[in-house]
């Protein structure tokens, strides 16, 4: 649904979005990982049609961006990074006037507004004018308007930022069900977002993409995935470091596995060695790694950005 070959946007000197290449089927959520400043709602707005690449091609359910950008954004549904709204209208008259510029009237348009309405949970607040909403609602409006023509195709910027814990949980479930016939990339900062709801998620650091995989490959290229931590008394630091690397962790052992590929074998090696010494488990479990370890491994700290 959505491919991007060699995308470029460069500002100057400088290039905000540097030679990126990657595309989203049908059913597929992509989180859209990185620092501040990394480059993200610049991919985001080129591949809306909102900016112009500088390089590169795009193209959505089979059209180019740049050569066919009716057809395209026909099939997208963006919710920007600061969702300009407009403050005097209501809830529903904003969503009726977001319908209408979609080119829905009459029954198409009543409906289409109704199903958002419903999606995004906005019937308490419909003849509220939209600049005396509270935040979360303000944000739900803005994802209702983005979801009005029922696109195929959804981009959508932080769409979690500055909401609640429950507001979070809220718009990552909807992610995630909407995602299930639908091509959905949305940036974030927040890992737990890429476990919540992603199906896949790629990593981008300085314009460049630096990891791309499930939330597992990605979690498992942490140092930590696969070690096995043993707490058991009697057990020895030098026969475990037979297995592997060994790190002592407040009363536990860590062992680190030689060979990432042999995962299952080290526990059960441990569990082997464990009964051979008669060892008294107190406890066991092997490490699934941690994607925040991994994107602060592969991608630079905002301080040390230029
Ligand atoms: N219109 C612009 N003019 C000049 N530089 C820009 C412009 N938009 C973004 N940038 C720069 O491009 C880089 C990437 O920005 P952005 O895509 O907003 O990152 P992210 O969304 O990942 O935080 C940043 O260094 C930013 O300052
Ligand atoms: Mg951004």
């Amino acid at each position: 649904m959505i491919k991007i070959e060699n995308l470029v946007k460069a500002f100057g000197p400088k290039r905000a979005v540097d030679d990126i290449s990657f595309s989203v089927e049908r059913g597929e959520v992509l989180g859209f990982l990185g620092p501040n400043g990394a480059g993200k709602s610049t991919t985001m707005r080129m591949i809306t049609g909102f900016m112009p690449p500088s390089a590169g091609k795009i193209t959505v359910g089979g059209f180019d961006v740049a050569e066919s950008p009716i057809e395209a954004k026909r099939l997208i549904g963006y919710l920007p990074e600061n969702a300009a709204s407009y403050p005097d209208m209501t809830v529903e008259g904003f969503l009726k006037f977001a319908a209408e510029l979609r080119g829905l009237g009459g029954a198409a348009k009543k409906k289409a507004v109704r199903r958002v309405i419903d999606l995004c949970f906005l019937d308490s607040v419909l003849r509220q004018s939209i600049d005396t909403l509270s935040k979360g609602y303000k944000h739900r409006t803005c994802l209702a308007q983005a979801l009005i023509h029922d696109p195929q195709v959804l981009i959508m910027d932080e769409p979690t930022d500055g909401l609640d814990p429950n507001q979070k949980h809220e718009v990552r479930n909807l992610i995630r069900e909407l995602g299930a016939n639908k091509a959905i990339i949305f940036s974030t900062h927040i890992l737990e977002e890429v476990d919540a709801a992603c199906s896949r998620a790629i990593i981008i650091d300085r314009g460049k993409i630096v990891a791309n995989g499930t939330p597992e490959e990605l979690r498992n290229m942490s140092e930590l995935a696969g070690a096995v931590t043993l707490q058991a008394r009697g057990a020895s630091a030098e026969r475990l470091a037979t297995l592997g690397r060994v790190e002592k962790i407040n009363g536990a052992f860590r062992i680190y596995p030689r060979d990432k590929s042999q995962v299952g074998q080290l526990a059960q090696e441990v569990v082997e060695l464990v009964n051979l010494h008669g060892w008294k488990v107190e406890g066991m479990y092997s490490e699934r790694g941690e994607l925040d370890e991994v994107f602060r491994r592969i991608t630079l700290p905002d301080t040390v950005r230029k």
